[in-house]
């Protein structure tokens, strides 16, 4: 490994602290001058003056005072990455001015402009890129900010906690004091200034103390601020009801801005957001788009307890904060929409991309030993399979010795900055629980197989379930042992009648066996009920008992598992079919069984649509090996034009039940309609030339409507495709957040030449070059969503995103080294896709200048 390489085994505590940073930000696009005041003291356990190091990136020193002195030079060390004190007394004043150019940081990491507002991003290293800082986690300083700027361009000025003074310059420049009341690591600091419109609200906690709410947004975009101060306040109150948990300042800010590396973030008392996940009204935002905001408008609020109170040591414990985060935020979710929906989302989301990641050459543990680039270790390792493991917890100390543990950690650790490990002994003291094995998912990567097995025995009424767990050997970790897996299991007789209601069983061994006595029958398993636990797993199921699964069980999960099931039997022979030159056909049965599903009744609607949606194309790519991306298109269209003829005229009835006349609501029957709805627009568009999508596209009166039928449309070659395109565009140029899903739907189209359409949308006016909205909407949606394409045979696609990373990593290395991805499952591959694809990451690595954050991803793709 590289000898930037940090080890979670090298850390070491501080020698010292910053007991207070104040800050003093004069504000001008190309020249801002930050003055910091820091009483530095040595800890207590330190001896004999050592260094102390300052984290500073990219920044021009103007000055260095030593308590009051000017530093003399032969005292520090100046380097690209931060300054060495060389032996500081044990307490000190140190006063810093450093020069640093907004306008030009295209990294969006410090303080950058967005549509004219300054805002920050400092987690976790952008507050380096500020001023010279001890900006690691477990140093927590007490803040206070001054902002200095010409009142006319910048009329708000905001920080972390209370507002305590404000005034005038000679100079005719405005200033504003702000102070943080709580100690907080660097990476929690903020700022924003800028003329911004504001929506004001108010919350009253459960203590009786009233919090002042405020959501600001760019100039105009208030008429699409409701939903979001909704989930705010509907966050706030649930925290309370379900952890006891209440808000801590006297004011509570979030700012929305357009140019954001990542989705949001918690900074004390202000929440930065990127736009995406705050505004939306009917008209411009579809159902995804609600629910979406309010996982992230509670996800960022829930991290003022689980990762602001309590913070992490070191970055070694991001999960700490974000899988407990996630977990938070899923089930507020699944508490304000369909817990069963919400529950097979999030594992779609799991098995999709994170099974891919724990199952490549990035394969890492939740608890990483290692890295080169904290960045690149924001991934769905650390927040989904994260969150799976909490969500285990909680499964193996059952809701209430959950809550107690909670509970415990908050109390136990309230101000501090902890380990993982920490969170598990809470886990552990409060319940008495053993989790000694169950520390072992924390850090062994790679996904677990448990292969199930049943006998019967019939003379004995009794029922056995024989489990083997294996896990394949990851970068590193050649060799695995046995996880501790909770297995939620339930037992249908061959009428579909439940005859043991869900068990949770402990596999704790590599081989174990259950026995089940008094079965009057041979039962049908229901197995990892609610998705248990994160493991792939293997049971030969008849399809015949799949079927009886799917419209049976009464656990949603394992119906909407055995639907995935039963389509994969179907996807897989076509593939066989297509590659031998076989004609494809279908079991007719599938088509039977599918048939029960439109028929059928449903207490959630929005089950039924997820019992006819088909699995995606990239897990199925992911099961895979070698993963022939043409093959898996063409027997999934073809399995979709199939259903579409074969049930043409249920799936129309169907369509026509859902529809809803009159005005657009965001509630969950609503949405559960709609997604019938246009899950049958998108197979009856397979046959009727897009007849139906043109009329809903036209009679739409919400955004997830017409987006059903523009996806619909944008792949199929009619004229109505061209016509729906350029009206869209024709309606909402100005609008950038909707012209990402204009760009979005057409790179994902299944029409031949996409790669051509993309390069030109790339010289659309609204494709904005260096916005990572805009590079994910139209790059990142192409070369993720458009498989069959982005890996074309003759390495078109691969050669595009090679120069695109290249060239977003001289601006933005964050985003090149999230985009670079899809290029580094080479091996997923047959020889001639492997040969190309490697030379594209051997180009990408032989790039002069390249970061670090891509240099990781792609050496590490390339020892593998
Ligand atoms: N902590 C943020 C969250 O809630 C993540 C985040 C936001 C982030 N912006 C970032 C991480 C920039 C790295 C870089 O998940
Ligand atoms: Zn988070």
């Amino acid at each position: 490994m590289s000898n930037n390489t940090i080890f979670l085994k090298d850390y070491r505590a501080c020698d010292y602290q910053i007991n207070s940073a104040d800050l003093i930000f004069e504000l001008d696009p190309d020249n801002t001058i930050i003055k910091s005041h820091l009483e530095i003291e040595a800890k207590s356990k330190t001896v004999n003056n050592p260094p102390l190091w300052l984290d500073g990136e990219d920044l021009e020193l103007l000055e260095i005072r030593f308590d009051g002195e000017i530093l003399d030079e032969s005292t520090y060390t100046l380097n690209q990455e931060g300054l060495l004190l060389h032996n500081p007394p044990k307490l000190f004043r140190l006063d810093i001015v450093t020069r640093i150019h907004p306008a030009t940081n295209t990294a969006l990491s410090g303080l950058f402009i967005s549509n004219g507002v300054f805002c920050t991003q400092c987690e976790p290293h952008g507050f380096r890129r500020m001023t010279y800082f001890i900006d690691r986690p477990d140093n927590l300083s007490r803040f206070s900010t001054t902002i200095i700027a010409n009142p006319t361009k910048y009329p708000v000025m905001l920080s972390n906690g209370n507002c305590v003074d404000t005034g005038t310059t000679e100079a005719g420049q405005h200033w504003v004091k702000w102070e943080d009341p709580f100690l907080k690591p660097s990476y929690l600091f903020a700022l924003v200034a800028g003329k911004l419109d504001l929506l004001e609200d108010k919350f009253i906690t459960q203590s009786g103390r009233e919090v002042t709410l405020q959501l600001y947004v760019d100039v105009g975009e208030l008429d699409k601020t409701t939903h979001a101060m909704e989930s705010l306040k509907k966050s706030m109150r649930w925290d309370e009801e379900v952890y006891g948990r209440e808000y801590d300042l006297d004011i509570f800010m979030t700012v929305a801005v357009r140019d954001f590396n990542m989705g949001a973030m918690e900074n004390k008392g202000l929440n930065i957001f990127n736009s995406k996940y705050i505004l939306a009204n009917p008209k411009i935002a579809t159902d995804v788009d609600y629910e979406n905001i309010l996982g992230v408008v509670g996800h960022e609020y829930f991290h003022n307890w689980s990762g602001n109170r309590v913070t992490c040591r070191d970055w070694f414990q991001l999960s700490l904060k974000e899988g407990l985060t996630v977990f938070r935020d899923q089930n507020f979710t699944a508490d304000h929409t369909s817990a069963a929906i919400k529950r097979i989302d999030d594992v779609n989301v799991l098995r999709t991309h994170q099974f891919a990641e724990d199952a490549g050459p990035l394969a890492h543990p939740v608890q990483p030993r290692s890295y080169i680039e904290i960045d690149n270790f924001y991934t769905v390792t650390i927040y989904n399979k994260g969150a799976e493991l909490i969500r285990m917890q909680h499964t193996l100390l059952g809701p209430e010795k959950f809550r107690i543990a909670m509970d415990l950690y908050f109390q136990r650790h309230d101000g501090q900055a902890v380990c993982i490990e920490d969170f598990v002994q809470a886990m552990e003291d409060a319940s008495g629980i053993d989790l000694t094995q169950f520390k072992r998912w924390y850090h062994q990567s790679g996904t677990p197989f448990v292969k199930i097995k049943d006998f019967y025995d019939d003379q004995k009424k009794q029922y056995k379930l024989l489990l083997n767990q294996t896990t394949p050997a990851t970068p590193g970790q050649p060799e695995k042992r046995a996880f501790h897996i909770p297995l939620a299991v339930g037992l249908l007789d061959q009428n579909g009648n439940e005859i043991l209601s869900t068990q949770i069983l402990q596999i704790t061994q590599n081989d174990q066996e259950f026995i089940f006595d008094n079965i009057n029958t041979k039962p049908i398993p229901s197995l990892f009920r609610g998705f248990s636990a994160p493991v792939k797993y293997e049971f030969s199921y008849l399809p015949e008992d799949l079927a009886l699964l799917m419209v049976n069980d009464t656990d949603s999960f394992s119906r909407w598992q055995a639907a995935q099931e039963l389509a994969l039997l179907q996807i897989n022979s076509l593939i066989v079919a297509y590659k031998t030159d076989a004609s494809l056909q279908l079991d007719s049965n599938y088509i039977t069984s599918l048939r029960q599903i439109i028929l059928g009744d449903f207490n959630d609607q929005a089950l039924q649509a997820l019992l006819l949606t088909l699995p995606n194309e990239q897990y199925i790519f992911q099961l895979q090996q070698p993963a022939d991306p043409f093959a898996i298109h063409v027997a999934r269209e073809f399995l979709r034009k199939t259903i579409a003829k074969e049930l043409k005229t249920d799936l129309d009835s169907l369509y026509h039940d859902n529809v809803i006349t009159g005005a657009y609501c965001n509630n969950a029957n609503d949405n559960a309609k709609r997604r019938v709805k246009n899950i049958c627009l998108s197979y009856i568009s397979l046959v009727d030339a897009g007849e139906q999508a043109w009329h809903q596209y036209q009679a739409a009166n919400n955004m997830t409507d017409i987006m059903a039928a523009l996806t619909a449309l944008a792949s199929l070659q009619v004229n109505y495709r061209l016509q729906a395109l350029q009206d869209f565009y024709q309606k909402w140029q100005a609008n950038a957040l909707v012209m990402d899903k204009w760009l979005m739907v057409q790179a994902t189209s299944t029409l031949p030449n996409t790669l051509e359409t993309v390069k030109q949308l790339m010289q659309n006016k609204v494709f904005q070059p260096k916005n990572p909205n805009s590079i994910r909407a139209l790059i990142g949606a192409f070369v993720n969503g458009n498989l069959a394409q982005f890996h074309a045979i003759d390495g078109s696609g691969y050669n595009f995103l090679a120069n695109e990373v290249i060239m977003i990593d001289k601006f933005n290395a964050q985003v090149a080294a999230t985009l670079v991805r899809p290029l580094l499952h080479w091996q997923k591959f047959d020889v001639v896709r492997q040969q190309l694809i490697q030379q594209q990451l051997e180009r990408i690595l032989a790039t002069k200048g390249l970061s670090k954050n891509t240099f990781e991803m792609v050496s590490k793709a390339l020892i593998d």
